[in-house]
């Protein structure tokens, strides 16, 4: 963060505190049409911010602090091409993937909608013959497509194909990530080689879990139905044309994509073939508009009613004002079951760092550990922690006003249930209600005494309601983008570079030179005792 950033964040953070905005159950009391005024609606979703520890002075501070970051320089150099990613030097440009106007984006002076608009269509026509059996495996029309990928390339379409299963027409999906072998014997058990195709997704076509999989993959099929059989099973998403021609791939069933599509922001490129093989090409432009329609609201809207730019804000509220150190997101909605491990890589991949974007330490805490799990699940498991817990951790709720299940009776006790989790985190309840409670219910006044400190809640917790009307193609394209604009926002307020991921990097390497140790390839030495200590039992096993 920039001490220019710092010194209003200090305003924010002075307000906060002598405004007694940690009280929110005091500013409910106070305030009758909080709701009305601390939420917004964007279409048909719902942003709840009104359970925040905020006023209408911080809403002001929030414009204040990104202001002071230049969040709307930054925002116009990421939409128009300029290279922001400035340790790869690349553009970020997952929003041209889903730009649905006339208006070219140029990167290095070169329009690259045509290219978007090419790729688009030649995974258009793949999916549609795929889907219709014109292309077909050997035993005949493809039932099962195996989405062989890791982080970006397979987080995005997983989580997405699981939550978009009611607009599911097309073959079944299935994804092998793990390079633990176990992934793959349990995805490929049971699957018929002659009507499974196979998608190797990887940008970079070299990572290493990745290539084992799909080369165990490749094995599996040759097996089953020799050599030749293997272009007609096989197709690549990837930037890296050589390495999927020399796989070999066929080059007509090669979908490939930029360096400025950042692995975690894939999902709109050639990545999402097996979403779009799903949901179909309708599915899958539906998507796409909805992220669009996100992308011109963060655009244009000015910051107090900039749904990314709000939620961005209450982050670094709680991150860097309060010090709660992780977020949970908690979707009322069992098909976004994967969404919170969607939304850690986004987040954690984009917003981990300690360095700031000129080579400095950062001053200030950056990315939370973001977590969660669909509700009501959560709530048999952790919730415990997130309502009596020493740490504070802000929650996002999400919930669809409709059901697409037809079973009215599950959806108004799923809304009962999130509505109330907010409502008592808000509230909580005081020993000395926990105590009338139990004297109420015929308990002595001594076990009451007893028992009411372990039944108290201390509340004043905050948590975002995000309500739409169901989860389909568009919604998700919105949710989503909404997400990664909350995460740039973040990184610009932090002045970090979202874009890249060294972190990930020495673990590769060490695991790169640890291998001919661990196949007992090379003598066991060179590192430390641990780590020699833990090869050696291995070896021994
Ligand atoms: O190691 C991290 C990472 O580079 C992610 O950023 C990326 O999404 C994932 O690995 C997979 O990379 P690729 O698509 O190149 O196989």
């Amino acid at each position: 963060m920039t001490p220019a950033t710092q010194t209003v964040l200090a305003a924010l953070a002075d307000h906060t505190r002598t405004q007694g905005l940690e009280n929110m159950r005091a500013l409910f009391d106070a305030d009758t049409g909080r709701f009305e005024r601390h939420s917004h609606r964007l279409g048909d979703l719902l942003f709840d911010f009104s359970k925040h520890m905020v006023d209408a002075r911080s809403v002001e501070l929030f414009a204040d602090v990104v202001d002071a970051a230049g969040l709307g320089e930054a925002r116009e150099a990421m939409f128009s091409g300029a290279p922001i990613n400035t340790t790869e030097d690349r553009a970020v440009l997952h929003t041209a993937l889903r730009n649905q106007s006339d208006s070219p984006v140029m990167v290095d002076g070169v329009d690259v909608m045509p290219g978007i608009r090419d790729v688009l269509a030649s995974m258009r026509a793949f999916a549609n013959a795929i889907r219709n059996g014109e292309i077909s495996g050997a035993g005949g029309k493809f039932t099962d497509v195996v989405n062989i990928g890791i982080g970006g390339s397979d987080l995005g379409p997983a989580m997405a194909v699981r939550a978009l299963a009611p607009y599911a027409k097309g073959p079944r999906c299935h994804f092998i990530s793990n390079v633990d072998g176990a992934d793959l014997t349990d995805k490929l058990a049971g699957l018929n080689a002659g009507t499974t195709l196979f998608l190797v997704a990887s940008k970079t076509f070299t990572t290493q879990e990745t290539m084992t999989n799909a080369r165990s993959a490749r094995a599996w099929l040759v097996e089953r139905l020799g050599e030749d059989a293997v272009a007609r099973h096989f197709a690549a998403l990837s930037t890296n044309l050589e390495a999927t021609a020399a796989f070999p791939i066929p080059e007509d069933r090669t979908f490939g994509f930029w360096d400025w599509v950042g692995g975690r922001y894939s999902i709109w490129s050639a990545i999402g073939l097996s979403l779009m093989l799903a949901i179909g090409l309708d599915g899958f432009d539906k998507m796409l508009a909805g992220a669009h329609a996100m992308d011109e609201h963060f655009r244009t809207s000015d910051w107090p009613t900039n749904m990314p730019v709000q939620m961005a804000m209450l982050g670094v509220l709680y991150r860097n004002v309060q010090g709660y150190s992780t977020h949970a997101v908690l979707p009322y909605e069992d098909r976004l079951a994967r969404f919170p491990a969607y939304l850690q890589q986004l987040d954690m991949e984009s917003n981990g760092k300690g360095t700031t974007k000129a080579g400095g330490r950062v001053a200030n805490d950056t990315g939370p550990i973001v977590w969660g799990e669909p509700g009501t699940n959560g709530q048999h498991a952790f919730y415990q922690l997130i309502h009596q817990g020493t740490d504070v951790i802000p929650c996002d709720f999400l919930l669809a006003r409709n059901s697409q299940d037809g079973l009215p009776e599950h959806h108004s006790r799923l809304a009962a249930n999130c509505f109330a989790q907010s409502e008592a985190l808000l509230k909580g309840k005081s020993e000395a209600q926990a105590f009338d409670e139990l004297l109420a219910k015929g308990m002595g006044s001594a076990h009451a005494k007893a028992l009411a400190p372990h039944k108290m809640f201390p509340g004043n917790r905050p948590s975002t309601t995000i309500v739409y009307d169901r989860l389909d193609p568009s919604t998700l394209g919105k949710l989503i983008a909404l997400y990664e604009h909350k995460v740039f926002v973040m990184g610009v307020v932090w002045d970090i570079n979202s874009f890249d991921q060294w972190g990930v990097e020495l673990g590769k390497e060490l695991a790169g030179s640890l291998l001919p140790m661990v196949q007992g390839d090379e003598a066991v030495g060179g590192r430390d005792a641990s780590t020699e200590g833990l090869v050696r039992d291995f070896l021994a096993g």
